[in-house]
């Protein structure tokens, strides 16, 4: 799909050669359009290496039947992005003001309009910038907030351009086709669990839970519907799913085993903790010279529980992960004939890029009869990835009934 990505003059202006990359990277054309302060902070140039299309910079470049190339323009995208986004160009979307391509571009397009604002905090909370991001987003327009952090002018806050990756994963999510998992119930679970040892402490594990948010966020984007019980995390709920939160081994059982009889797949993300404090104290245990033991017992095994719960019925769909050190295969088919799953996720964490607390992932997608290597990716693709494969063994399973 043809995305036009403006650029206007923000000092996150050099961020938007990333988004140019993130969505070539998903298979998108992207042509920028810059505006004549935009190339005060990022050389044309360097959008035209990367975009390898001609820079569109002003409404009447030489050479170029510039009236109408922005008609053109406005007909051929699926897409107006614009990252970063100042208070000026708000302003002109906002108002009607069409006195350059990019805002003229506005004017022309009914594509989807998606705005990444970066600006100094204090003009992000201006009324007046307020009041216009309020009339676009009215008007539909769509955004991508602006994250806090340090601000070019020292100052801590929010109105830094969101990252480059949440950009391109906001453009991506309105211009992909939706609906693939329409009418689909699905069940996942994600991040670590904790088991409490006294009100203070608890044995954990370095899961974020960004996998399992990941394929609950891709299976809602294609109209499943989903209920995610997820572990502590300091993740927020991705849009459109029910997220149910859970702490213990215990608990996240309990809320499996509710939801497992109405789903048509069942995707455990999770990293469950296989054992828990044998009896937790209800009240702070204070240290001692001796050393202390500490006695854990085995946690339920949730998936495998889930497994014998289904038997010999087709449905639900069952996915496991397994983390392992090393060559994953030889124990993750042995974890997937043992717990009778579908399809096995199975990485080595040891591997840079592929474990707990990084954004990317690789793995071996391992059924009964197939295995399949995945690069080294983001976690959102490979969310995407697993569940390609899902719906097709759900289309399986259809097929037979
Ligand atoms: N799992 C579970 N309940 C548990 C432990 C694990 O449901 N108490 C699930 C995980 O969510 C994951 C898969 O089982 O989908 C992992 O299998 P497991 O045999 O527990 O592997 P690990 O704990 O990763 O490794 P190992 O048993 O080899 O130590």
């Amino acid at each position: 799909m043809l995305i036009a990505l403006g650029v206007t003059g923000g000092i996150g202006a050099y961020k938007a050669v990333e988004v140019v990359r993130g969505l070539q990277k998903r298979g998108h054309d992207v042509v920028a359009v810059m505006t004549r302060s935009a190339r005060r902070f990022v050389g044309e140039v360097t959008f035209e290496a990367i975009t390898r299309r001609r820079v569109i910079t002003s409404q009447f470049a030489p050479g170029a039947n510039a009236d109408i190339e922005h008609i053109a323009l406005a007909s051929d995208i699926g897409l107006l992005v614009v990252a970063p986004a100042t208070a000026n160009v708000i302003g002109k979307f906002a108002n009607g003001i069409a006195d350059d391509f990019l805002s003229s571009l506005y004017l022309a397009t009914r594509a989807p309009v998606l705005i990444a604002p970066a600006m100094n905090t204090n003009m992000l909370e201006h009324p007046a910038v307020r009041a216009n991001l309020q009339t676009l987003a009215s008007r539909g327009v769509r955004f991508v907030d602006p994250g806090e952090g340090f601000l070019a002018c020292g100052w801590i806050g929010k109105g830094r351009l969101a990252e480059p990756e949440e950009v391109v994963e906001a453009a991506d999510r309105l211009v992909r086709p939706v609906g693939t998992l329409l009418g689909r119930r699905l069940l996942i679970s994600a991040g670590p669990t904790y088991e409490d040892i006294d009100p203070v402490r608890y044995v954990g594990n370095r899961s974020s839970g960004r996998m399992g948010y990941a394929i609950a966020a891709e299976a809602a984007r294609r109209g499943a519907e989903v209920v995610l019980v997820s572990g502590p995390t300091t993740l927020d709920a991705p849009a459109g799913v029910r997220i149910e939160r859970v702490r213990s081994a215990a608990e996240m059982a309990r809320a499996m085993s509710t939801h497992a009889r109405t789903v048509d797949a069942i995707v455990m993300a999770a990293a469950v903790a296989d054992y828990t404090p044998e009896r937790p104290h209800d009240t702070k245990i204070a240290k001692r010279d001796a050393p202390m033991d500490l006695t854990l017992v085995r946690t339920p095994d949730i998936l495998a529980d889930l497994g014998r719960a289904r038997g010999n019925a087709p449905l639900p769909i069952l996915v496991g992960f397994a983390a392992e050190t090393g060559d994953p295969r030889a124990r993750a088919r042995e974890k997937l004939r043992a717990k009778h799953l579908d399809l096995i996720v199975a990485n080595d964490v040891s591997r840079p890029g592929a474990g707990f607390e990084t954004n990317t992932n690789a793995a071996f997608l391992i059924s009964p009869d197939d295995e399949v290597e995945t690069p080294v990716q983001l976690k959102t693709e490979l969310a995407a990835t697993i569940l390609d494969r899902l719906e097709r063994l759900l289309a399986a399973h259809s097929a037979r009934v």
